[in-house]
């Protein structure tokens, strides 16, 4: 969950780092350090809170001018978000400096070993134990070239759990090296205006795309040594030399940028009609029908499967939950969704005939990771929905469809969440084709809906200022309840989270038939509650219920804020609030609906003086 950046080049290696982790904080601001390489000596500068502290803390104290240089925004697991805890952690001998992402499991057997050598340790973390292991496998590598990068793999092979690691030595000016085991790493190749070359590493690509956008991939377990001379080598933990796929990155420095909002999540929340655009381009054949190329399982496989999971967490769990509406109803075939930390323990009943679809925005959420590896133990065929290109999950599956979000910074998950929707749908729609189990018009009918919703997306947008307004009279709400039926239900759950992660307010969701079970309880004079009510074209019964719903909630002294469609009469008496949406196909709904309660959850967070992109004790993947 950590930020990490390195690089080697002939610029300011302070300054291209602190920009790299001004770019990277969104993955975890516990703490904030650096470390340089200069005239033989490393130097270090951290401190806990926001990149902000160690910004000031380099005012007063700058750290030397310096070439190569490694940077660590931190996500505390292993000890506390302190001084002492902040990357890079430097070996006992001075000599080292390294920082990491991910969990060393087997820490506790290796910092006893270390201390049995009479190492005295600095910090809590399961980190620092790698900088006292790097220093003394250096000191047994043989000399010359590629030292450091064999010292490297020979604490990789001891290490157990998972890691990105990026060292330096105070012996190597103008290297560094790096690990990865099930966390992400990718390598930035650049070059200067005068043609000298420069080498950048990042947990994503933001932390270098104001530099370059050619990237190299690195596979699991794998080593790199960037070297101004010598360039990028790699390898494998063994020393096995390795090709790494070389890519180049097709967002750019601007994306990564906030674009004049005031925060990032804003900034997302208007990119949603393109993200959907983006999600959509290719894969709509001009016949109505639909092509996913890309995913490489063939048509025989997908005519195979009887049973579906959608697996996944937090913000795309929701998205899989109204997949499983979609897919079952155009495929009939059964779809279970499952949180990624629930599934592998509970020991699913998997074979070679169920697909597993694992979604996740950044691709690299660990639960999600381990229940996709578990799905292919038990040979079970995995399709990955996902944003970050290059990224674990979608290396490890066995076909991907990318939605093409861009990169998003804020940490609740916006664009990605909608254009999550709508690649469920493409994979509904498309296992529909594939078994035949829609006519091609029916199919084609579909399609054309689907090209609607970034317009759609566009008009919800339009029309936010009542609920930027409404948000600010809930600034002070202690509970607020948010009802739904059919996929409405997934919608309020998602409508409920948001106002969780952001504004600290307590928020459920419900399936709107559930409240008379316990939940109405809550409900007293003033009591918000949001109603996403289906559209009346819906099953007559479900839209009747929920306005009945309505009125429940209502006599009991709620205050209602109603989202409804265009021209739905029968809720206009006794919506305290009605925002409206376009009239969108049922099914396709949630990428319309969804889009107030992003704008609401914001309005709340910012009013109470909270940090929309940063909510407390959260981090992204
Ligand atoms: C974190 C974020 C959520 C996100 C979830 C899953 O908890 O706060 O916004 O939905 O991780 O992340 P993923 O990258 O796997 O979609």
């Amino acid at each position: 969950m950590c930020g990490i950046v390195g690089y080697v080049g002939p610029q300011d290696a302070r300054d291209v780092v602190l920009e790299g982790l001004r770019r990277l904080e969104y993955r975890g601001y516990d703490s904030a350090g650096i470390a340089v390489l200069a005239d033989g000596e490393l130097t270090t500068a951290k401190k806990a809170g926001k990149l902000a502290n160690l910004e000031k803390v380099l005012a007063e104290r700058p750290l030397p001018a310096a070439t190569t240089a490694i940077g660590h925004t931190r996500w505390a697991t292993h000890g506390g978000p302190t001084d002492r805890n902040a990357h890079p952690h430097v070996s006992a001998d001075g000599r080292v400096a390294v920082v990491h992402n991910g969990i060393i499991e087997n820490f506790a057997v290796l910092r006893a070993e270390c201390e049995r050598a009479g190492i005295e340790f600095t910090s809590e973390t399961d980190t620092e134990v790698a900088g006292h292991l790097l220093a003394a496998a250096y000191a047994e590598a043989p000399e010359g070239e590629g030292r450091l990068a064999e010292a490297m793999r020979a604490v990789c092979r001891r290490l157990e759990g998972a890691f990105t690691l990026v060292a330096t030595h105070a012996a190597e000016p103008g290297t560094l090296v790096a690990a990865r085991r099930s966390s992400p790493l990718v390598v930035g190749i650049g070059e200067t205006a005068d043609g000298t070359p420069e080498y950048f590493l990042g947990s994503d690509v933001a932390a270098f795309i104001g530099h370059t956008r050619n990237a190299l991939e690195l596979g699991q377990d794998q080593v790199v040594e960037i070297d101004r001379t010598r360039g990028v080598t790699v390898t494998d933990f063994s020393g096995r030399s390795v090709e790494p796929t070389a890519y180049t990155v097709d967002w750019d420095a601007a994306a990564a940028e906030k674009g004049g909002y005031d925060w990032f999540m804003l900034k997302e929340i208007a990119e949603q009609p393109q993200a959907i655009a983006d999600t959509l381009l290719g894969r709509l054949g001009e016949h109505g029908n639909l092509v996913l190329d890309e995913v490489r399982l063939s048509d025989q496989e997908l005519r195979d499967i009887d049973k579906i999971f959608v697996v996944s967490c937090g913000t795309s769990y929701h998205a899989g939950l109204i997949a499983k509406y979609a897919i079952e109803h155009w495929t009939r075939i059964p779809v279970e969704v499952e949180v990624a930390s629930e599934f592998r323990y509970r020991d699913p009943v998997l074979d070679r005939s169920t697909l597993v679809i694992v979604i996740s925005q950044s691709g690299e959420t660990m639960d999600t990771l381990m229940a996709l590896r578990h799905a292919k133990e038990q040979k079970a065929r995995v399709l990955a929905i996902c944003n970050a290109n290059g990224s674990t999950i979608p290396r490890e599956s066995d076909a991907v469809l990318y939605t093409h979000a861009g990169p998003e910074i804020a940490v609740a998950s916006t664009k990605a969440f909608l254009s999550q929707i709508v690649a469920c749908y493409l994979v509904g729609l498309f296992l529909a084709q594939v078994r035949g189990m829609k006519f091609e018009d029916e199919i084609a009918a579909i399609v054309d809906d689907l090209r609607k919703l970034p317009d759609a997306v566009a008009r919800v947008l339009e029309s936010m200022d009542e609920v930027r307004a409404l948000g600010r009279s809930l600034a002070d709400a202690g509970t607020v309840l948010f009802l739904g039926r059919h996929v409405g239900f997934p919608v309020a759950l998602e409508g409920a989270l948001k106002l969780k992660e952001l504004a600290y307010i307590h928020a459920e969701g419900f399936a709107a038939g559930e409240l008379k079970h316990g939940p109405i309880a809550v409900i007293d004079q003033g009591t918000p509650v949001v109603v996403i009510v289906p559209s009346p074209r819906s099953r007559e019964s479900v839209h009747g219920k929920v306005v009945s719903n309505i009125q429940e909630v209502r006599a009991r002294g709620a205050r209602t804020i109603v989202i409804a469609e265009d021209g739905d009469q029968d809720v206009v008496p006794y919506a305290d609030h009605l925002i409206r949406v376009p009239r969108t196909p049922t099914l396709l709904a949630p990428v319309v609906t969804t889009v107030p309660l992003q704008v609401l959850a914001c309005e709340i967070a910012d009013t109470r003086g909270y940090d929309v992109d940063q909510p407390r004790n959260l981090a992204k993947s």
